[in-house]
């Protein structure tokens, strides 16, 4: 994955990304780092769009994506400051004008070029949890059990995990010119299968991903356990 976006930035170096947190892009930012410092990649002229924020913390919690994402990748590449673009974690009030916000900022830059997601156990891409729409955009969202769960460990506990987040729409992620997704171990497998095999549904938000032009899955052998059977 690193590599292809390697070649995609030296053809095309004002790409806009879309990108994600969590455990899943955390060998991809360190490989896009090892590229950077190897001068085999630049991010000067490229603009960032992230998937999700929660909501209600203050800004510069270190517990934000903004301050994760800082701390995985932004610091380390030469991602202009004023081009990484988060949700701001606004209170849930001023959530609906905060997401239009993103939305536009989004459409300025002329849209996503090459998306990268993880999937939740729950199917979930961004924070689009099961029977969010399939025409969504960004908004607020309440978080599901298992993503709360999830979370805990960064939060110090469930009752410490914010409820509520920003995240891209399912709409807003197909809009992406190319969709890159990567599961990783044995606890993707089930819902890698649901994803890959079934029937796209709004139950599994990951499953609407079959109907890009443009997407391709990483997988390792443990998430994709599953498919051959
Ligand atoms: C995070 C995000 C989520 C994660 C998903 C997988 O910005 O959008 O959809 O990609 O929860 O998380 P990990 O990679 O920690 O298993």
């Amino acid at each position: 994955m690193a590599d292809e976006l390697r070649v995609r930035l030296a053809g095309y170096p004002s790409l806009v990304l879309g990108l994600p947190t969590g455990n899943t892009p955390v060998p991809f930012y360190q490989e896009l780092i090892r590229l950077h410092r190897a001068s085999l990649l630049s991010l000067a002229q490229a603009t960032s769009f992230n998937l999700d924020e929660y909501l209600g913390l203050a800004p510069g919690d270190p517990r934000s994506f903004r301050a994760w994402m800082q701390a995985q990748l932004f610091s380390q590449v030469d991602l202009p400051a004023n081009r990484t673009h988060l949700p701001d974690p606004v209170e849930p009030a001023a959530a609906a004008e905060e997401s239009r916000r993103y939305e536009l900022l989004i459409r300025e830059a002329g849209g996503v070029d090459w998306m990268l997601l993880g999937i939740g156990r729950n199917g979930h891409i961004g924070f689009n949890e099961p029977g969010s729409p399939r025409t969504s955009r960004t908004r607020l969202v309440e978080l599901e059990a298992k993503t709360i769960a999830d979370a805990a460990k960064t939060f110090g506990g469930e009752q410490h995990v914010p409820r509520r987040a920003i995240t891209m729409g399912i709409g807003t992620i197909l809009e992406a010119r190319a969709i890159r997704v990567m599961a990783f171990g044995s606890a993707k497998a089930e819902i890698v299968q649901r994803a890959l095999t079934g029937e796209p549904t709004e139950l599994v938000p990951a499953s609407l991903l079959a109907g890009h032009a443009d997407v391709r899955f990483l997988l390792d052998t443990e998430s994709a356990r599953l498919l051959s059977q």
